[in-house]
């Protein structure tokens, strides 16, 4: 998959996600093998005037590369205003958001509400490509509603406004997240498409990417909810498009040093007070389906040195040793399969799905 510079083979890609892909879990999924990262979106309007928080946003360390910044707006001058300044930062490409369903987002005219004037979209696009000398690459859904879906035309003036990439969540806004993507619409759109197709929505494990590849004829594959306490899934689909064979499924030992590493991150990027504290919602699905997770979460989750949850993961892990040799501990798969508590959805409050 070519965009600009990079040329990647089936890369399988980190999606943007809001309060989860910051500097730490981006390292992170670097670390297990995922090829390319996104920003969390970052407000254009925000952006132009110049709110601390979000330029901070902005920061990446090389080890990251390849990275795109995501933006979001709903005017073509913030836009506009907004990538000039994100160029500044450097990042691999620039992408902008027209998919977000929320209240905050679309609600105000910007991410998926755009999928209703596909011509704003389209100059939105043409501005913010001819303005940045990087590359510009969208996000985006299959459609506002079941009864609207237009990406096959939206993917056209996209391509026309220069866009070199497209992701593509096969869904409508008005699924947000009920049901099941769309692979198939997917794979419609990669068939008439003339730029990259990067396929995204429902990738859980390995086997569902490589499924996807196959289903859809993408060029890569975004994984977002599915990569929450799993960043294994980068490296284990990797494995899979490799081989051809499915990857060992990571151990409890694996899962706790990656939880461990994800804590570290966190401090180092925000500070020990504020990276210990973020790092809290994150331990239910690292842990998930491990032996008397509720007691060590507790435990977990009322501490504030973070040395001092290292130590109780570290303790934790060692008493996973004694589950393991009573045959306690479940398989990776069997836990990984059930995402029907809604665990790795719990980010954000329910008001705010996005
Ligand atoms: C917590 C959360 C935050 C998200 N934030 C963004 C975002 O900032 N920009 C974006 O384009 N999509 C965002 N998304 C959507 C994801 O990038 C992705 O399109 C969606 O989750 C479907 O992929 P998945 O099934 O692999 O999770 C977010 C999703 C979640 C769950």
């Amino acid at each position: 998959m070519k965009i600009g510079k990079l040329d990647i083979d089936r890369p399988v890609i980190l999606a943007p996600m809001e309060d989860v892909t910051d500097r730490a879990f981006r390292q992170l999924c670097k670390r297990h093998g995922a090829d390319i990262v996104y920003t969390e979106f970052v407000s254009a309007e925000a952006l132009r005037r110049g709110i601390e928080k979000t330029v901070r946003k902005l920061k990446a360390d090389p080890v990251e590369r390849p990275l795109a910044v995501q933006i979001f707006g709903s005017t073509v001058e913030s836009m506009v205003e907004a990538a000039v300044i994100a160029e500044e930062f450097q990042p691999d490409y620039l992408d902008i958001n027209f998919g977000c369903p929320t209240k905050k987002v679309a609600g105000k005219g910007a991410g998926a509400a755009l999928l209703k004037e596909p011509e704003k979209m389209a100059a939105i696009a043409e501005a913010v490509v001819k303005a940045v000398r990087l590359p510009v690459t969208a996000k985006t859904r299959i459609g506002w509603d079941h009864e609207s879906i237009n990406i096959l035309d939206v993917l056209r003036r996209l391509e026309d406004a220069g866009i070199q990439a497209l992701a593509l969540h096969g869904r409508t806004r008005s699924d947000m997240y009920k049901g099941k993507a769309d692979w198939g619409w997917i794979a419609e759109a990669k068939r008439h498409a003339r730029i990259p197709l990067i396929a995204n929505g429902d990738v859980w494990s390995p086997e569902d990417a490589l499924r996807m590849f196959l289903e859809t004829g993408a060029d890569g594959v975004m994984i977002g909810r599915g990569s929450i306490g799993n960043p294994f899934i980068f490296s284990g689909t990797k494995h899979l498009l490799k081989t051809g064979t499915p990857p060992p499924p990571p151990d409890f030992r694996l899962r706790i040093k990656a939880a461990i590493e994800h804590l570290q991150l966190s401090v180092e990027f925000k500070g020990e007070k504020y990276g210990t504290l973020e790092m809290r919602r994150h331990y239910a699905t690292y842990l998930k389906g491990l032996p008397k997770v509720s007691v060590v979460r507790n435990k977990l989750v009322r501490e504030e040195d973070w040395r001092a949850v290292e130590s109780i993961l570290l303790e934790y892990r060692e008493e996973c040793e004694g589950y393991a040799r009573e045959g306690r501990i479940r398989e990776h798969a069997e836990y990984l399969n059930d995402h029907s508590d809604k665990l790795v959805l719990n980010y954000k409050a329910s008001n705010t799905t996005i």
